[in-house]
Order: C-alpha cells, then sequence, then structure tokens
C-alpha cells in the first residue's frame, strides 16, 4: 500500500479520492481548508486522517501527493511536495501565470521527485487508440488539426460562477480551463509549439470575469497547424477533433473514432470506445486508470501521464493565446 495525499478535496479531489481507493493500492489522507468540505469528504471516503493545511501534515511520510487546489496554488505547493522528496501528481493547468514555474521545476528536477499532470484524457482508451493510428502511419504524415469542443457549460458546472472558473487569477475561463486539456492532446500528438494566434471573448455566460469562448491557432516545431475552437454556451454538447494527414483523416466525436481516406463521402472503421457504458461512468473509471499510471510511474514503471516540461508547453500556448488577443499579434514561443 502506498500512502497517498490527496490536496484539496473539491469536484476534482473526491474524483481522485474514488479513483485511488479503487485501484486498492492506496491509503489515503487529505488537505483541504474549507472545514465543512474537510469533514464531508472524510465522512464520505472513509478517511481518518485529515488537515486543514500543507503545513500541518507529515508531508514526507507520504508516498505521492495528488495537488487539486484550484491553479494559483499549484506552483506553492509544488514547491512543498519536491522540498519533502514527495512525488506527485498536480492538476491542470501547471500554473496561471508563468511566475515561478521555472524555478518549481528546477527543484522537482534537483530533487529527482517523480512528477505528472493531471491531463486525464491521456488514459482515455480512444485518445490512445488515436495516437496509436497516428504514429502507425494510418493517415500518412500529420500536418493539420481542427478540435471543436462546445457545450452549455453551465448545464454540466451549475456553481460556475462561484468556483475557480469565474476567476482568471485563479485559472478559469476557456483557454485555461477548457482548451488546456485540447492543447495537451495536441502537445502529445504533434510536438512542441512554436506560434499562437487567438481571438477570445466573453459572449454568452454572465457572472464571470472569464472568456466563453476562443479560437486559438497554433504552430508546430514540424511545421504542422491546429485549430482549437471552444464556445461553453452552446445547446448541441460537440468534441469533433480531426487530425488531417498527407493518406488520410481521423475523426474523434466524442468517443467514437472513424477514419477516412478517400472523398466518397463515406467514414470507415467507426468504433465507439464508450459503447454500452454510462458517460459518467466511464468519465469516472478513467481516474481509477490515471491512478494507476501514476501509481506506475513512483515504482520507476514506464508511465506516458503529461510531464512537466510538457504543462510547461500547454501553460505557454494558453498564455501566449491571451496575449495574441489582447496584443492583436501571432506570439512566437
Ligand atoms: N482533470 C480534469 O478533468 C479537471 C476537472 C476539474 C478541475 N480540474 C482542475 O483541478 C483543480 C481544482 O478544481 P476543482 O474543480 O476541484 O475546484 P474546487 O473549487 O471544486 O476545489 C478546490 C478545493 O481546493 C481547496 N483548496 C484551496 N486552496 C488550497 C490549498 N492551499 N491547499 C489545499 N486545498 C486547497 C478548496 O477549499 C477546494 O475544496 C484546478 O486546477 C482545475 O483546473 C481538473
Amino acid at each position: 500500500m502506498k500512502r497517498v495525499l490527496i490536496i484539496g478535496s473539491g469536484g476534482i479531489g473526491r474524483r481522485h479520492l474514488k479513483g485511488y481507493g479503487l485501484t486498492g493500492r492506496a491509503e489515503l489522507a487529505i488537505v483541504e481548508p474549507d472545514a465543512g468540505r474537510r469533514a464531508e469528504a472524510a465522512q464520505l471516503f472513509g478517511i481518518s486522517e485529515a488537515y486543514p493545511n500543507i503545513s500541518d501534515a507529515p508531508l514526507s511520510s507520504f508516498d505521492l501527493a495528488i495537488i487539486c487546489a484550484p491553479a494559483n496554488h499549484h506552483v506553492a505547493l509544488m514547491t512543498r511536495c519536491a522540498e519533502a522528496g514527495v512525488a506527485f501528481m498536480v492538476e491542470k493547468p501547471l500554473s496561471v501565470t508563468m511566475d515561478g514555474v521555472d524555478a518549481a521545476l528546477d527543484l522537482v528536477a534537483r530533487h529527482g521527485v517523480v512528477a505528472r499532470v493531471g491531463y486525464v484524457r491521456r488514459v482515455a482508451e480512444e485518445v490512445i487508440a488515436l495516437r496509436q493510428q497516428i504514429l502507425d502511419g494510418k493517415i500518412g504524415t500529420l500536418r493539420l488539426a481542427y478540435l471543436n469542443s462546445s457545450q452549455e457549460f453551465p448545464k454540466y458546472r451549475p456553481d460556475f460562477q462561484r468556483t475557480y472558473y469565474a476567476r482568471p487569477e485563479m485559472g478559469g475561463g476557456a483557454i485555461l480551463d477548457a482548451a488546456s486539456h485540447l492543447f495537451d492532446m495536441l502537445i502529445w500528438l504533434m510536438g512542441r509549439p512554436t506560434d499562437v494566434s487567438c481571438m477570445f471573448d466573453r459572449l454568452v455566460l454572465e457572472g464571470t470575469d472569464t472568456e466563453d469562448t476562443c479560437l486559438v491557432n497554433i504552430r508546430f516545431e514540424s511545421g504542422a497547424m491546429a485549430n482549437v475552437t471552444i464556445n461553453q454556451f452552446q445547446k448541441p454538447n460537440i468534441a469533433a477533433f480531426e487530425f488531417i494527414g498527407t493518406k488520410g483523416n481521423l475523426l474523434l466525436g466524442h468517443s467514437t473514432l472513424q477514419f477516412a481516406d478517400d472523398d466518397s463521402g463515406e467514414w470507415k472503421e467507426k468504433r465507439n470506445y464508450m459503447d454500452g457504458l454510462v458517460p459518467v461512468e466511464a468519465h469516472q473509471a478513467r481516474f481509477r486508470l490515471q491512478a494507476d499510471a501514476m501509481l506506475h510511474a513512483i515504482e520507476g514503471k514506464p508511465c506516458w501521464l503529461a510531464t512537466l516540461d510538457e504543462a510547461r508547453d500547454n501553460l505557454r500556448i494558453a498564455l501566449a493565446a491571451k496575449q495574441s488577443w489582447l496584443e492583436k499579434r501571432i506570439i512566437a514561443l
């Protein structure tokens, strides 16, 4: 059994508590400053070790920490873990500005601490299949991607005006909160980004200081390009990710992957990786897969969860996207 400390027991912290619990490989403890939330999480997950603050926890007695506080706290919490020599997984995004990021990453490297970032789609079966088919050369050389993820966010997160989402300085908004997942997919599949341009705005949602819409263009070292489009108010829930190569296209629509390599208008090899599963349960199941992947990582086994360096590139895309629209220019990273 590994001693695992969940830092922050809000929405995502509870998914991790459940996920690690289901592995049967973890003894769980929590840090949660909000007394009501702390007591509720402890009761829900049968936890006897619960601390109000990271300074109260015997940090170096843990094998792994999962940082689930809002992103403006991530640098300070990563620094604490690195200083105590504790492996960690930090939730996305890595931070909300570049302040302190490089110093924290240096510290992690110097202490030889295993660290990954919680871009959960890397354990989704359909994304792994998409990646494998691209690596196998099914669409030739990947040159272009169009990613559209748009849905009525308030329906899925009714408390959105009261969470970090409403506040840019806490990591909220379409770019840092939502597009960040898609940037990770692109970094995983297309490599290092070099240039970014963007438009964004709050077009519809009320009661936040953050953008609900973004149109982001990214160029990669390979010369390939991608467009990431998000709106968080439309009624239909669209997740359509198209990858275009020299020999064909792969299209991932939610969990359905399909392929085309002619102009017949027909898509082939259509497979829904969630067929027969309840979407909410399938999503929760990913947190168990991610927990297992992280527990493998601390045992020295191979692990393909996002690295801190990849998450740093991701954050630079997000910050460049904002800068691009504010300064009305393309940003070289
Ligand atoms: N991977 C995903 O799919 C996914 C989904 C949602 C959120 N997230 C990320 O997870 C993080 C938290 O999001 P959430 O939705 O759980 O937010 P939340 O507001 O529901 O919960 C955050 C919790 O952290 C606690 N907290 C605040 N400061 C703390 C500190 N210094 N130490 C310990 N706990 C502290 C808060 O009291 C709260 O209970 C964000 O970075 C967010 O982007 C990831």
